[in-house]
């Protein structure tokens, strides 16, 4: 759906102008030449931002401001001015207008500031949605540590929170990283301020400056408006630095120096502003390898790794497998609406043997996937992905095999050749017996001892 904007503005050439520019960038535009004709469509349909002039015919730009905030307190406000009114501009941003744009203006100067809008927007919907999944979730106890290498992660975790540290959280893909990094903010004081987070493998490098430290007007072409970096959003705040270790070398420089000076300098600018951050970096990536490649600074990594958290492997910490197994079962039970499923002996020895390449979130996958298949109450091995019934279940099943009594592993190996050939002969017994070696009677009166029916072989 497009963004609504809700434009005001009595000077035809004006309106016509910035309606035809707006709908062209992809916005949704209803556009109204006085004041009292723009709050009715107010009152009916709801807007995500208004666009008014601060001179108009029937109601002054500010009151339009008071009222759409009244009817509409989330709605976005820019105010139009002409030149000498720029001092009214300024209170209208006072009273909760976002911004205003000065008379006459171009295209580009008129997108900017929309788009600015709708970015601010966005980081603004991304850090309430962030602070209430985390409230959500109610951390702590969502975090399953049972193994004594993860109790001793979480007392780590606890200690550090509350203060103002940088924080670098180490591990393989799946171990949980984010996780810890939603439980350091949600125990720390600024709990209640901006949490950002910056995928450092997901943003162009040639946009990851400007992103972070923001330009002033002019910087560079396009820069047609000042623009707050991250860092000056986040202000007060949190920032979690995923991926670190694809910050470009570029930039690495320019994040120690808001490390050591809590500072940051505009793109375009000589003037640095205070920013007080707190910073939580993670990586699945070996820093030091990469510092003896020349790809990651030395300086900055002794800078961000004033407490290391290291989260060990699933395969290192096995104790922690069955809790997780029952607390992603009840999850996914209750998501899908299932009843409560039992895991059948020889499937969950094959969960807790497996190695999980991918850590916590393979098992939830993988938990989930079976949770979804089950068919009546059990959970069947055939719900499990191959890798895993290809490799753990099977060597799972041959090392009990030869645990077996010689007879009963006879009789087990002649049961699987049975069904194999059956299988292979989509169910024409003397096709199997044939393939098999025996006579057909003979055939006949193995499945009847061996207990081999049709649900065996599926024919
Ligand atoms: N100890 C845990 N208790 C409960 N859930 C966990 C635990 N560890 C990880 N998870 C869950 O596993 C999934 C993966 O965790 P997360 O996204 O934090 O991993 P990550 O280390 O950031 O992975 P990546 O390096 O791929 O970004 C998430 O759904 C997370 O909630
Ligand atoms: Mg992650």
């Amino acid at each position: 759906m497009s963004p609504k904007i809700l434009l005001i503005e009595d000077e035809p050439s004006m309106r016509l102008g910035v309606s035809h520019t707006l709908s062209n960038a992809g916005y949704e535009m209803d556009a109204h030449e006085n004041a009292t004709s723009g709050l009715k469509s107010l009152r009916s349909n709801p807007f995500d931002l208004i666009i008014t002039d601060l001179r108009l015919p029937d109601i002054n730009g500010m009151d339009v401001l008071t009222m759409a905030k009244e009817l509409q307190p989330d709605v976005g406000v820019i105010i139009i001015t002409a030149h000498p009114q720029v001092d009214s501009a300024v209170s209208a941003i006072k009273q909760g207008a976002y911004d205003y744009i000065s008379k006459p203006f171009s295209n580009d100067e008129l997108l900017m500031v929309v788009s600015r809008f709708f970015r601010f927007k966005e980081l603004k919907q991304e850090n309430v949605r962030l602070k209430k999944t985390i409230q959500d979730k109610s951390m702590l106890d969502k975090f399953i540590c049972e193994s004594p290498a993860m109790k001793k992660v979480m007392d780590l975790v606890a200690a550090i929170a509350d203060t103002d540290v940088p924080v670098r959280i180490h591990g393989e893909s799946g171990t949980g990283k984010e996780l810890v990094t939603n439980a350091l903010f949600s125990l720390s004081a600024r709990k209640n301020k901006p949490f950002l987070k910056i995928n450092c493998a997901a943003i162009p490098e040639n946009l990851m400056e400007s992103e972070l430290f923001g330009h002033e007007r002019g910087a560079f072409t396009g820069a047609v408006q000042a623009q707050k970096g991250k860092f000056e959003v986040a202000n007060g705040g949190t920032i979690f630095f995923d991926e670190i270790g694809d910050l470009p070398l570029s930039l690495q420089p320019k994040l120690l120096r808001v490390l050591e000076d809590q500072s940051v300098i505009r793109i375009g600018s000589a003037n640095p502003i205070h920013v007080d951050v707190r910073m939580i970096f993670a990586t699945g990536k070996d820093l030091k390898k990469m510092i003896a490649d020349g790809t990651f600074r030395e300086d900055l990594f002794y800078r961000i790794n004033v407490v290391p958290v290291t989260l060990p492997p699933l395969r290192e910490r096995s104790e922690d497998i069955p809790a997780l197994i029952s607390y992603f079962q009840s999850q996914y039970e209750h998501k899908y609406k299932k009843p409560e499923i039992k895991i059948p002996t020889h499937v969950y020895r094959c969960l807790l043997k497996y190695d999980y390449p991918g850590n916590v979130r393979e098992l939830r996958n993988i938990v989930e996937r079976a949770v979804l298949l089950s068919t009546g109450e059990n959970i069947h091995e055939e719900a499990l992905p191959a890798a895993i019934r290809e490799s753990t279940c099977k060597a799972l099943k041959a090392m009990e095999e030869e645990k077996l009594p010689l007879e009963e592993g006879i009789k087990t190996y002649e049961k699987q050749r049975i069904v194999k050939a059956l299988v292979e002969t989509n169910g024409r017994k003397i096709k199997a017996a044939e393939q098999l070696g025996i006579s057909r009677k003979v055939l006949w009166k193995k499945m009847k001892d061996l207990d081999i029916d049709q649900t065996d072989y599926g024919c």
